[in-house]
C-alpha cells in the first residue's frame, strides 16, 4: 500500500469523508440507505432510477439470490442461476470420484435428465421481504434481568419471530443484527432446497491458476458454473424429487448488452459475511497477533497432512478436496491479511481512531459517560473470552471432525429433542432437522476413516498442549494422560466408532439420549463425557454475550455519531445480510510501481499456460485462442475477448458469486474474488489498493460457445450465437 502511520491515518479519516466526494467506492449499504445514495449513485453512473433498486423484489434486484455462504442469481424464466465455480465446488466435489472426476473434467448437463443434486443441503434463498424488529427486539432485551437473561431474552423473540414468519410452505425467516445490536431486521426468503447442477467448466478454466492466483491480479479464471432451482409440481420449495420441476422466477437479469470498459459504473448487490472494521482496537490487536497467525499455520500443516495422504490414497484426494481448499482460502487470506496490516499501519489507524471517539466522548461531559464505561466493559470482555481462546479454538475444530462432530451432533439433537421444539436450542429446532439430516448423510463424501484419525490426533495433540488452566476436566479424564502416548491411544479408540457408516448415523438421528448414555461406540461415548462440559462452555459465553448486548450498542452508536459529527458517512459491518456496492471499472498500481490494466485478455491465459496444473488450460481452449475464434465477442479496445476484470467495489467473502449490474442493470459479470493488497480492508478500509475481480460475462459466453460448448444455455439465457 501506500504510506505510513500517519499519513495513512489522514488518508483513511479523508476517505470516510462524505460520499459525495469519496473516490474509492467503500461501502456495503444496505438497502435501506438507497435514498441516501442514491445521489452518489447517480454520480458514479447508474442509468435506472435509484428508486427501481429500492424494490427488492422487482427487477432487477428481485433476481439476486443468496445461496448461504454465497451469492448468485436467477438468469432464465426457468430457474437457472448463475454463481461461481468456486461457489458450486463443494456440490461438484460431492458428485466427483476419482473415476468420474467433475472437479477435474466439468459438467454439461445438455437436458434436465443429465442435471445433477447440488446436495441435501444446497440451497437457494430468494428474498422475500425484510422487516425493521428493533423495537421488539430492543425491549426483550431491556427488560431481562441480568446478563444471561439478555441472551436468553433476544434467542426467545428471535425464535418466536421466526416461527411467525415462517408459516406458510417452503419460507426461512432469519433475524439480522445490525451495528453491535442497534438495529434488527428480520428477513423472509423462500427457501429453494432441491438445487441442481447444470454446467461447471473443467477445473482447468473454473479454476485456471488455483492457489497461485487465488487473491491474486492479474487473474484468469473462468470461475462461474450454472445451477437450476427445482420445485414440487405444486410450485412450491420441496426436497430433491425426481419429478419435481424447474422454479419460474418473477425476475431474472438479462446479460449485458453493451460492451463493459474502462470506467464504465458497475454495482453489485450480494450477501457479504463478515467485516470487523467497528472492531476495538484490542480486538483487531488479538486477530492480528494470536488468531490470524495461529490458524493460518494449522491450516497449512492440515493442508500438508492431506496432501500426503491424498497422493497415496485417490480417495482421500477426492472426498477432501473441498475441505482442504477451504483451508488454503483461509490461509492464503489471513497472509495477506497480516501482510496488509503491516504495510497500512493498521494498528496503528485502530487505535488513534478510537482514542479519537473517547476524547470526543469525554468532551460530551454526562452525556458521554454511558458510552465509556460501555467501551471500558467491552474490553474486559474481551480479555475474558481471550483467556480461553486456544481451548476455544482446539475444541471448534476438533468437534469439527467426521465422527467426533457427527457423535456430539447427534447426541446433542437428542438432548435437545427431549425439550418442546420452542425451547430447543437454535440449530436444533423441528426446522433445522433438513440440514442436520442432510450433514449427517452428505459425511459419506468426505470423510475417509484414515484421514480422519489424522485430523482427530492433529488437534488432540494441539490439545495437550495448551496451559494447564485451559484443560477440560472432561477431556482430561477421556484422555487418560497428557501425552502423544495418550493421544495414539485415543484415536486408536475412535478408530472403532461405527458412526462413520451413514445407516449408522441415520439410527442415531432418530435415538434418544438414554441410549447414547449407554452406547459403547467410542465416539459416543466421548460425546457424553465431555458434553456437561461443552455445555458449561457454552453458558459462559452466553453471559458474556449477554455483556455484550448491553455495551456494544451503546458505543457503537457513540462511534456513528462521532462520524456524523464529523461528516462522515457510516453502514454497518457486514453480518450475511443483503448489501449494495457500487463504483467503477478501475485499475490499480501495485507496491512495485506496476500499473495493471483494468481487463485481462484471452491471449494472457495462452500465455500462462504450462501443461501443468493449475496452469493446465486445456487443448479446445489453446486451439480457439491460437485461431483467433473469438465468436463475436471480442472488445473493440481490447481488440480480443475479455477474461477478468478490476473495480473499485467494497466487497468480502460471501460476496462471491454476485452479479455485477452495469448502469442499465443488465449482467456484465460475476465477483469472484478481491486483489491480496484488499483483504485487510476487512478490518481498516484501504481505498489505494482495494479491488473486486470479477468474470466478464463476455468470457463466460466464449466459453460456453467456442471451448465447452453449452449451445442449449445460450439459448435459454437469450444470448446471440455467432
Ligand atoms: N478467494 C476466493 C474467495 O474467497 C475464492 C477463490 C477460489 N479459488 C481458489 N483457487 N481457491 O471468494
Amino acid at each position: 500500500m501506500r504510506m505510513k502511520a500517519l499519513a495513512a491515518a489522514i488518508a483513511a479519516v479523508a476517505v470516510m469523508a462524505t460520499i459525495g466526494t469519496a473516490q474509492a467506492a467503500e461501502g456495503m449499504w444496505v438497502p435501506q440507505q438507497l435514498p441516501e445514495i442514491a445521489v452518489p449513485l447517480k454520480k458514479a453512473g447508474l442509468k435506472l432510477d435509484p428508486k427501481q433498486l429500492a424494490d427488492l423484489t422487482g427487477d432487477p434486484m428481485g433476481a439476486v439470490v443468496s445461496l448461504g455462504g454465497c451469492t448468485a442469481s436467477f438468469v432464465s424464466p426457468q430457474g437457472l442461476v448463475v454463481t461461481n465455480h468456486h461457489c458450486a465446488y463443494g456440490a461438484i466435489q460431492l458428485n466427483s470420484t476419482p473415476e468420474k472426476n467433475l472437479m477435474r473434467d466439468g459438467l454439461n448437463a445438455a437436458t434436465p435428465a443429465a442435471e445433477l443434486s447440488a446436495g441435501p443441503n444446497a440451497r437457494i434463498y430468494a428474498l422475500d421481504s425484510i422487516v425493521d424488529v428493533s423495537d421488539r427486539v430492543k425491549a426483550a432485551i431491556a427488560a431481562a434481568p441480568d446478563a444471561l437473561g439478555r441472551t436468553r431474552a433476544l434467542e426467545t423473540i428471535e425464535k418466536q419471530l421466526v416461527a411467525t414468519c415462517e408459516t406458510g410452505v417452503g419460507y426461512r425467516c432469519r433475524l439480522y443484527s445490525f451495528a453491535g445490536g442497534n438495529t434488527y431486521r428480520l428477513f423472509k426468503n423462500l427457501e429453494i432446497r432441491d438445487v441442481r447442477l447444470v454446467y461447471a467448466p473443467p477445473g482447468s478454466i473454473g479454476n485456471y491458476g488455483g492457489e497461485i492466483d487465488n487473491w491474486m491480479w492479474p487473474r484468469h479464471t473462468g470461475d462461474f458454473s450454472f445451477y437450476r432451482a427445482y420445485v414440487g409440481k405444486d410450485g412450491r420449495p420441496a426436497a430433491y424429487a425426481a419429478d419435481n420441476v424447474p422454479y419460474q422466477p418473477k425476475h431474472w437479469l438479462k446479460f449485458a448488452d453493451k460492451p463493459l470498459g474502462a470506467g464504465d459504473f458497475v454495482m453489485v448487490a450480494g450477501y457479504p459475511g463478515s467485516t470487523s472494521r467497528y472492531a476495538l482496537a484490542e480486538e483487531f490487536d488479538n486477530t492480528a497477533t494470536w488468531a490470524y497467525p495461529t490458524i493460518a499455520e494449522d491450516y497449512k500443516q492440515l493442508v500438508a497432512l492431506v496432501a500426503a495422504e491424498g497422493a497415496r490414497d485417490p480417495d482421500i484426494a477426492v472426498k477432501y478436496a473441498s475441505t482442504v481448499r477451504g483451508w488454503q482460502n483461509a490461509l492464503k487470506n489471513y497472509d495477506s491479511q497480516l501482510a496488509g496490516f503491516e504495510r497500512t499501519d493498521a494498528a496503528t489507524i485502530k487505535q488513534s481512531d478510537e482514542a479519537a471517539v473517547l476524547v470526543w466522548l469525554a468532551q460530551q461531559g454526562e452525556a458521554g459517560k454511558p458510552a465509556i464505561a460501555a467501551h471500558d466493559q467491552l474490553i474486559a470482555l474481551g480479555r475474558q473470552s481471550r483467556a480461553t481462546r486456544e481451548r476455544d479454538l482446539v475444541l471448534a475444530q476438533l468437534g469439527n471432525t467426521g465422527v467426533i462432530g457427527s457423535a456430539t451432533t447427534l447426541y446433542r439433537t437428542a438432548i435437545e429433542r427431549a425439550k418442546p421444539d420452542a425451547e430447543r436450542e437454535q440449530g436444533y429446532q423441528q426446522r433445522d432437522y433438513p440440514t442436520i439430516e442432510g450433514g449427517i448423510k452428505q459425511m459419506e463424501r468426505r470423510y475417509v476413516p484414515a484421514m480422519d484419525a489424522q485430523l482427530q490426533r492433529f488437534w488432540l495433540n494441539e490439545y495437550i498442549k495448551l496451559p494447564a488452566a485451559q484443560h477440560v476436566a472432561a477431556i482430561d479424564k477421556w484422555l487418560d494422560g497428557d501425552d502423544a502416548k495418550a493421544v495414539d491411544r485415543a484415536v486408536e479408540r475412535l478408530g472403532k466408532s461405527k458412526l462413520g457408516d451413514t445407516d449408522e448415523r441415520m439410527k442415531w438421528f432418530a435415538a434418544d439420549g438414554k441410549a447414547f448414555e449407554k452406547s459403547k461406540d467410542p465416539a459416543l461415548r466421548y460425546a457424553v463425557a465431555v458434553m456437561p462440559d461443552l455445555l458449561r462452555i457454552e453458558q459462559e459465553k452466553k453471559v458474556r454475550a449477554g455483556e455484550t448486548l448491553a455495551a456494544r450498542p451503546l458505543y457503537l452508536q457513540a462511534v456513528a455519531d462521532y462520524k456524523k459529527s464529523k461528516g462522515q458517512f457510516i453502514y454497518p459491518d457486514a453480518n450475511s445480510s443483503l448489501r449494495i456496492t457500487f463504483g467503477n471499472v478501475k485499475s490499480y498500481t501495485k507496491l512495485d510501481g506496476s500499473q495493471q490494466q483494468p481487463f485481462t485478455k484471452l491471449e494472457e491465459v495462452a500465455a500462462k499456460a504450462t501443461g501443468v496444473e493449475p496452469f493446465d488450460a486445456p487443448q479446445p481452449l489453446l486451439e480457439a485462442i491460437a485461431k483467433k475464434r473469438y465468436g463475436g465477442l471480442a472488445d473493440k479496445r481490447l481488440r480480443t475477448v475479455p477474461v477478468n476484470f478490476l473495480s473499485d467495489l467494497d466487497i468480502t467473502g460471501g460476496n462471491s458469486g454476485s452479479p455485477v449490474l452495469d448502469a442499465r442493470g443488465k449482467l456484465v459479470g460475476l465477483a469472484f474474488d478481491g486483489n491480496w493488497e484488499s483483504v485487510s480492508s476487512n478490518w481498516v478500509f484501504d481505498p489505494v489498493m482495494t479491488r473486486m475481480i470479477s468474470v466478464d460475462q463476455r468470457y463466460m459466453r466464449w466459453i460456453m460457445q467456442e471451448v465447452y460448448p453449452a449451445p442449449q444455455l445460450l439459448k435459454e439465457l437469450g444470448v446471440s450465437v455467432k
